[in-house]
C-alpha cells in the first residue's frame, strides 16, 4: 500500500476563534516496504500528520490517498478497514491501556472485529513475543503492573496484532532509558526487515533517523522542508540548523575528522558523509590505519 498525499493541509478547529493551520501544502509518496523517519522541531506538525494517515484526522486541504483509500472522505463508515492496514502507535501509548490484563488489552482491537476466539489468543501470543514479552509470563499481569517500557510494549503489541501493513510510530522511546531505547528500535527495526512493513518513525533523534531509515523528511512549521536519505539531508548542516534541529553526533565527528585531517595535511583520506553506525565508522578508520601503517613502514 503505497502512502500519497497531493497538496495536503490541515486546519485544526477551523471557522472557530481557536482555529490553527498545522499543516501546508504536504505532497509525499511512501512506497510500501520503505522505512522513513519524520524528523522536527516540537509543534512542526509531524503527529497531526501521521494521524492523517489512518484517517484520525481527515485532511482540510488537499487529497491523501493510502493503497485504495482517498481522503477526504464525507462518511466516516469504512474507515475501520483502513485502520486495520494502518497501525499507528501513538505518543506515550501506555496512557491508552485500559483492560485488566495484558492480553485483553493487546486483543483489544481484534475483538471488534469478528476473529474466532481460539485465533484471537494465537494472535495475541504472537504479537506478545514480537515485542519480547512471554505470553505466558505477561498475559495474565494488569497493564498497570508493568513497568514504563514494559507498557510501551504492550502497547505496540496492540497495535502489531492487527498486522498492520503500515506501522506508524510517535516517538516510540520518549523517556526510555538508553537500554529500553535500543531495544524497541531494534525490535522495530527487526519486524520492518522480517514482514517488509512499512515503518514510519517519528523521532526527535538525529541519530536514530540516521540510522534506521531510508528516507527522511524533515518538518519545520507545518511544511516538508526537507526530504531525502540520511547522507542527503545531513549533509546540509545550514538547513538543518535553520529548521532547529541539528546533526547527528557521528556527521559532527566526521566533519571535525576531516576538517582536521586537510588541516595538518595528514595522508589520511577524508571519511564518507554516509556513515551513521558508529561500528561502520571504527571500520573505517581501522582500514585508514593499516593503510597508513603499511606507508610509513
Ligand atoms: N487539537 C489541537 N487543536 C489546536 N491546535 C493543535 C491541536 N493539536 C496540535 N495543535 C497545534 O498544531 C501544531 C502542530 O502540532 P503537532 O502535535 O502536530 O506537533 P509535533 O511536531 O508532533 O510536536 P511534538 O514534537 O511536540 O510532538 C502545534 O502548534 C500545536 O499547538
Ligand atoms: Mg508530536
Amino acid at each position: 500500500m503505497d502512502i500519497r498525499l497531493e497538496h495536503v493541509g490541515y486546519t485544526y478547529a477551523r471557522g472557530t476563534p481557536f482555529e490553527y493551520q498545522a499543516l501546508y501544502d504536504v505532497s509525499l509518496h511512501i512506497p510500501q516496504g520503505k522505512y522513513i523517519a519524520i524528523i522536527g522541531h516540537t509543534g512542526s506538525g509531524k503527529s497531526t500528520l501521521i494521524q492523517m494517515l489512518n484517517g484520525l484526522l481527515q485532511p482540510t486541504e488537499g487529497v491523501l490517498k493510502v493503497g485504495d483509500f482517498t481522503l477526504p472522505v464525507k462518511k466516516q463508515k469504512g474507515m475501520e478497514k483502513l485502520r486495520q492496514h494502518v497501525g499507528l502507535a501513538f505518543q506515550y501509548p501506555e496512557y491508552q491501556l485500559f483492560e485488566e490484563t495484558v492480553r485483553k488489552d493487546v486483543a483489544f482491537g481484534l475483538t471488534n472485529m469478528e476473529v474466532p476466539p481460539e485465533l484471537v489468543s494465537s494472535r495475541v501470543s504472537e504479537a506478545l513475543r514480537l515485542v519480547g514479552l512471554k505470553p505466558e509470563e505477561y498475559g495474565d499481569k494488569s497493564p498497570f503492573a508493568l513497568s514504563g517500557g514494559q507498557m510501551r510494549r504492550v502497547a505496540l503489541a496492540g497495535v502489531l496484532v492487527m498486522n498492520p501493513k503500515i506501522l506508524i510510530l510517535d516517538e516510540p522511546t520518549a523517556g526510555l532509558d538508553p537500554a529500553g531505547h535500543r531495544s524497541i528500535l531494534g525490535m522495530i527495526d527487526r519486524i520492518h526487515a522480517e514482514e517488509k512493513r512499512t515503518t514510519i518513525l517519528v523521532t526527535h533523534s538525529m541519530e536514530d533517523a540516521a540510522r534506521y531509515a531510508d528516507y527522511l523528511y524533515v518538518m519545520n512549521n507545518g511544511r516538508i522542508w526537507m526530504e531525502g536519505t540520511p547522507e542527503d539531508v545531513f549533509q546540509k548542516p545550514d538547513k538543518i540548523q535553520e529548521a532547529g534541529l541539528d546533526l547527528p553526533e557521528i556527521t559532527r565527528f566526521i566533519a571535525r575528522f576531516n576538517r582536521r585531517i586537510e588541516e595538518t595535511g595528514s595522508s589520511f583520506s577524508p571519511l564518507p558523509y554516509n556513515i551513521f553506525k558508529p561500528e561502520t565508522l571504527v571500520e573505517e578508520i581501522a582500514v585508514r590505519m593499516r593503510g597508513k601503517r603499511r606507508k610509513t613502514r
